[in-house]
């Protein structure tokens, strides 16, 4: 049953609506205080989110967002893990917030450094097709995940077998690795010895992650999942093959951890109050002019992972109308609304018309996408908006009409409540808005 007041869910999810990099980190770590486990189900340190706190600014890969606030974190097993990356990420968020109790999946997949290096070698062959990865290792690691060649992390705390998967893996990857440093025998003994070590100091964080979750729920614990990426980097639902390589909308949650989605009591679908991306592949609503380089600064667009400058566009609802359909959000959260609002003017692209004539669907085929062209509804920017607005829940009458209006514009054409936004890098910029 949703509840007015999405803190008063017993769980719910968080989940990007857009290519990544919606903020959802901001809004899991808003959330987080309500909920006692915050639980991730996908993707591996190709997310990156950056939360800021009266503590400093935490950068987490691995980690979910609400690790700071909450008293359980977990890792699930539709993860891809480097534990290599995750050790300091565990020590840090200890510093901060040491009763947290981390669980991380056994079955959740091993990052090694030689998937890094089969990333790098894969986009040379894709040549034109090139995705633009994060080179985290991220594909070639689901690639071994289905190939059912992979290393598992409650693998990793066992020397021999370690050291026989990952020559296994060399086997089946040879013609690609066989001019890099893993060619050598003693560099793959190395690693493997490096995972074993990570393993040893991981050990006691390994459990089965999908009976923890249900025994925290039958405890009457508060729980929140938090997605990575978003619907449109779905390697099913998104712009393939300009996706990533595990599933991001909410159905995940279910295959990722175990956990029903049946019992998740609400979804909030985040999108950010423009468009950024990183990457190749489409963007209908792409803007390249010099008001580009003018959001992407004003909005320090540059990737957490790989500090590459984003792509900016504006707000695309057909993409929005299509993901919120998918995830079965509830609710939305709408990011950087602060950003947006000093532009002179702003534009959302409200319909798509593909050879002149409007059409009610996303395409979702390389070939036909590139003939869309979006129709604008145009706002005028609202300015900056007063630090006076913060706290946990404000009254959308303390925001400037005309974000209003923009709100109202995309609650009408969503038929979705925006019930939180986020304008400013501070914790207590992040607000529900009672209406
Ligand atoms: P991969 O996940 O590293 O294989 O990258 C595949 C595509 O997804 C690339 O376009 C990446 O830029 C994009 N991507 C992956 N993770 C994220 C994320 O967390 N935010 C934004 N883009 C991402």
């Amino acid at each position: 049953m949703v509840t007015p007041n999405g803190e008063g869910d017993r769980t719910a999810a968080v989940v990007g609506l857009q290519f990544g990099d919606e903020g959802k980190g901001k809004i899991t770590d808003y959330l987080s205080g309500s909920y006692d486990v915050v639980v991730r189900f996908n993707g591996g340190t190709n997310a990156g989110h950056t939360v800021v706190t009266d503590d400093g600014t935490f950068k987490f890969h691995l980690l979910p967002s609400g690790s700071l606030r909450t008293s359980y974190v977990v890792l699930g097993s539709g993860m891809v893990i480097d534990p290599i990356s995750l050790i300091p990420e565990i020590e840090i968020v200890k510093k901060v917030n040491p009763a947290l109790k981390i669980i991380v999946s056994r079955n959740a997949h091993v990052v090694t450094k030689m998937h890094r290096q089969l990333d790098v070698e894969e986009e040379k062959i894709r040549s034109s097709l090139m995705i633009g990865t994060t080179a985290q290792g991220i594909g070639p690691t689901y690639e071994d995940k289905y190939a059912r060649t992979g290393i598992r992390m409650g693998d990793i705390t066992n020397f021999n077998v370690v050291k026989e998967k990952i020559e296994t893996m060399y086997r089946m990857h040879s013609n690609l690795l066989s001019g890099t440093e893993f060619s050598q025998p003693e560099k793959r003994n190395e690693m493997a010895q490096a995972l074993y070590d990570a393993g040893l100091k991981i050990k006691e964080y390994l459990d089965y992650t999908e009976m923890a979750i249900d025994r925290l729920y039958s405890q009457g614990k508060r729980i929140l999942f938090e997605g990575a990426q978003g619907v449109f980097l779905d390697p099913d639902f998104g712009f393939y093959p300009f996706v990533t390589s595990s599933n991001t909308i909410s159905a995940s949650i279910y295959t990722g951890t175990g956990f029903s989605l049946r019992k998740v009591n609400r979804i909030i679908g985040v999108a950010k109050a423009y468009v950024s991306k990183v990457g190749e592949g489409p963007f209908p609503t792409e803007i390249t002019d010099d008001l580009a380089k003018q959001l992407r600064d004003l909005g320090g667009e540059y990737g957490t992972t790989t500090g590459r400058p984003r792509r900016v566009g504006w707000l695309d609802l057909p993409m929005l109308r299509y993901a919120v359909r998918i995830d079965d959000v509830d609710e939305l959260a709408i990011t950087k609304v602060d950003t947006l609002g000093m532009l002179d003017r702003v534009k959302v692209c409200k319909q798509y018309l593909l050879d002149g004539r409007p059409i009610d669907y996303v395409p979702r085929d390389m070939e036909t996408i590139k003939r869309i062209e979006p129709v604008y509804e145009e706002f005028d920017g609202w300015g900056s908006i007063s630090d006076s607005i913060s706290g946990r829940k404000i009254s959308i009458d303390q925001l400037p009409p005309k974000l209003v209006k923009y709100i109202k514009f995309i609650e009408d054409q969503l038929g979705k409540p925006v019930g939180i936004i986020s304008m400013g890098k501070e914790r207590n910029r992040t607000v529900r808005i009672i209406k």
